[in-house]
């Protein structure tokens, strides 16, 4: 097989859940300035699921859209990036893998860092394209961001999934070597097996953060990567979007920069638009970001060279770079992004705290859950310890 000119995302689509809570009626319930949530973290509302949605239902929504443009012609792997697992055992993308109807000759498999995964899984892709240029990849990021009521994370929870097409020849964006990486190990957040919320060291979080991602950027350097300045934009993951300010200010410095805050603002408006309304995303979070970016700039990025910052705590970090194809503004989702967005219906406190406190059954009984979601697949119940799952169409 010939070696393709290029390798990196043809097509990129987002799911979100059915509900949000505006951080204004969380700040009114906990009698604090509704100005620490939208300027001091950079957030306005979260994205919120309903019983019956998960992380295989956002994925399902957005892997769907992706197959309805583009066929399954050439997809020989689904590989599903989380660290919201359903099942310690099987992968949720075999659950996608049926829900979208995808051939018997598809292999699946499920990848857990933190929120570093989908960014391993787009590499991962990109070999397996280089061996193969005929083939194509499924690369899948879903996740739901849950911590305790009442804890400091509360205000940095959301929920989404991207799903991402990765071939030769893409439409939207070519990824370039080198990628640098960094890898530590540190306890800055984590889930236990026997926990569905995370427990995190805030602001130890934010350093583990900055120093792996400056880790993972001077090894970009060392591996021959572009000076800071030739990047038209940078995505970075973003738990909330103040991070990504505080991340690209670090990169800044390190590249003997002093940019004021109001133009780190400036610089990173566009890839911050989605994150801001559905909060952090997990392994989504930096593809959601990268989504924003090319539905909302105003001009041309063709040619333009983007950059990916990609943590997940633990933690391993990666920055690469991508150059954005000629052609890319005719296979945005902009007016399906905006939707997603927008449909969600707003909570009040009370019915947020009901739906954070609902729990499974733990004994494999027959469970039923109400239908909520107005999305295409619904997570239907449980029984004899089985996920089961439904189109709603
Ligand atoms: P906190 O301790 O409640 O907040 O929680 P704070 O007191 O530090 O305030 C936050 C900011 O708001 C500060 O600004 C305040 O000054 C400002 P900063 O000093 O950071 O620039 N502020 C105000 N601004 C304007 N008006 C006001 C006002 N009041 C305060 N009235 C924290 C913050 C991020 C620690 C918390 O939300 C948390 O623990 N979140 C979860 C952890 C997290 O997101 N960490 C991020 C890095 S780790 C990561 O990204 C990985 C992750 O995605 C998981 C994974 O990889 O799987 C989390």
């Amino acid at each position: 097989s010939v070696t393709p000119a290029s390798i990196g995302i043809h097509d990129l689509a987002l799911a979100t859940s059915h509900y949000r809570l505006d951080l204004g009626a969380l700040a009114d319930h906990q009698g604090i300035d509704p100005a620490k949530y939208s300027v001091g973290i950079g957030q306005d509302v979260m994205s919120v699921l309903a019983p019956d949605e998960d992380i295989v239902t956002m994925a399902a929504e957005a892997t769907a859209r992706i197959l309805e443009r583009n066929g399954m012609d050439g997809i020989r792997t689904l590989l599903f990036a989380t660290e919201s697992g359903i099942d310690q055992s099987k992968s949720a993308g075999v659950y996608v893998h049926q829900l979208v109807g995808l051939p018997e000759t598809v292999r699946v498999v499920e990848l857990k860092q933190a929120c570093y995964s989908a960014t391993a899984a787009l590499q991962f892709a990109i070999g397996l394209i280089a061996r193969d240029p005929s083939q194509k990849v499924l690369v899948v990021a879903s996740d739901v961001a849950r911590y305790d009521l009442g804890s400091s994370g509360e205000s940095t929870q959301g929920a989404a999934a991207a799903a991402m097409l990765v071939q030769a020849n893409p439409g939207l964006m070519a990824v370039a070597n080198p990628a640098g990486v960094f890898t530590q190990d540190v306890m800055d957040f984590w889930r236990p097996n026997y926990r569905s919320t995370a427990l995190v060291d805030g602001k130890g979080s934010i350093k583990a953060y900055l120093n792996a991602i400056g880790g993972a950027w001077t090894d970009y350097l060392n591996q021959g990567g572009a000076p800071f300045e030739s990047f038209a934009s940078i995505c970075y993951h973003q738990p909330f979007t103040k991070m990504a300010s505080k991340a690209h200010r670090h990169l800044a410095v390190m590249a003997g920069q002093n940019p004021a805050p109001a133009e780190v603002a400036d610089y990173l408006a566009d890839t911050m638009r989605y994150n801001r309304l559905i909060g952090n995303s997990y392994t989504a979070s930096v593809y959601v970001a990268l989504a924003s970016l090319l539905d909302t700039h105003d001009g041309d990025l063709t040619g333009a060279r983007v950059g990916l910052a990609s943590y997940g705590s633990g933690s391993v970090a990666e920055f690469f770079g991508g150059v954005i194809q000629p052609g890319y503004r005719d296979l945005l989702r902009v007016q399906e992004h905006r939707s997603i967005i927008e449909r969600r219906i707003p909570l009040d406190h009370t019915a947020y705290e009901v739906l954070h406190k609902t729990t499974l059954p733990e004994d494999g009984r027959e469970y039923r859950t109400a239908a909520e979601t107005t999305g295409p697949f619904r997570f239907a119940g449980m029984g004899e310890h089985m996920r089961r799952y439904e189109r709603t169409t």
